[in-house]
C-alpha cells in the first residue's frame, strides 16, 4: 500500500462533459429501472390500465440513454487510451462490455415477454447485470 495519497484534482473541461453525460445516461437507464421496478406493484394495484403506456413511456427515454451510454463510453476509451492499460484494466473492461450486453438483451427480452415468468426473470438480470457495469465503471474510472 503507498504511503503517498495522490493530492486531489479538478477534471478539465472535456472530461467533465464526457464523464458527466455517462453518469447523467446511466442515471436514467439504472435509476429509471430500478424506480420503475418499485412503482409496478402500485401501479397494478391503483391503475392496471396505465401499464402498458407507463412501459413505453419508459422504454422512450431508457433505450436514448442507452445508446448514449454507448456513444459516451467509446469516448472515454479513446480518452482514457485505453490501448496502455493494465491488464486488469482490460479484464475489468471486458467484463463490463459483456455485462452492457446482458443488460440490453435482457431489457429487450423483458419488453417483448409474453409470459410472467420470462418477464420477471429478465427484468432481474437485466437489472443485476445494469448495476454490475455501473460498479466496474467507478472502478474503471480509477
Ligand atoms: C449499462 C451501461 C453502463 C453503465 C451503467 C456505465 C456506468 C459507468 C460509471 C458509473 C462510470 C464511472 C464514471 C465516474 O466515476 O466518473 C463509468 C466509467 C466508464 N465507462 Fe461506463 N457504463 C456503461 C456503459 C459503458 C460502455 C458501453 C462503455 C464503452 C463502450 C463504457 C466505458 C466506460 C469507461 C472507459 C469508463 C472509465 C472512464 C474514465 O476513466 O474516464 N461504459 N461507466
Amino acid at each position: 500500500m503507498s504511503l503517498v495519497a495522490s493530492s486531489p484534482h479538478l477534471a478539465d473541461t472535456l472530461t467533465i462533459v464526457r464523464l458527466s453525460l455517462h453518469v447523467f445516461a446511466a442515471c436514467v437507464w439504472v435509476g429509471g429501472q430500478v424506480t420503475l421496478g418499485g412503482l409496478v406493484p402500485t401501479l397494478r394495484r391503483e391503475a392496471p390500465h396505465a401499464l402498458t403506456s407507463v412501459a413505453r413511456a419508459f422504454a422512450r427515454l431508457a433505450w436514448p440513454a442507452y445508446a448514449l451510454l454507448i456513444v459516451t463510453g467509446l469516448w472515454s476509451v479513446a480518452a482514457v487510451h485505453a490501448g496502455a492499460a493494465s491488464s486488469a484494466w482490460n479484464a475489468v473492461f471486458a467484463v463490463k462490455m459483456a455485462l452492457v450486453v446482458v443488460a440490453g438483451v435482457g431489457t429487450l427480452v423483458h419488453q417483448r415477454a409474453t409470459t410472467a415468468s420470462l418477464r420477471g426473470a429478465s427484468a432481474g438480470i437485466g437489472t443485476l447485470a445494469t448495476v454490475a457495469a455501473m460498479v466496474l465503471g467507478v472502478a474503471l474510472a480509477g
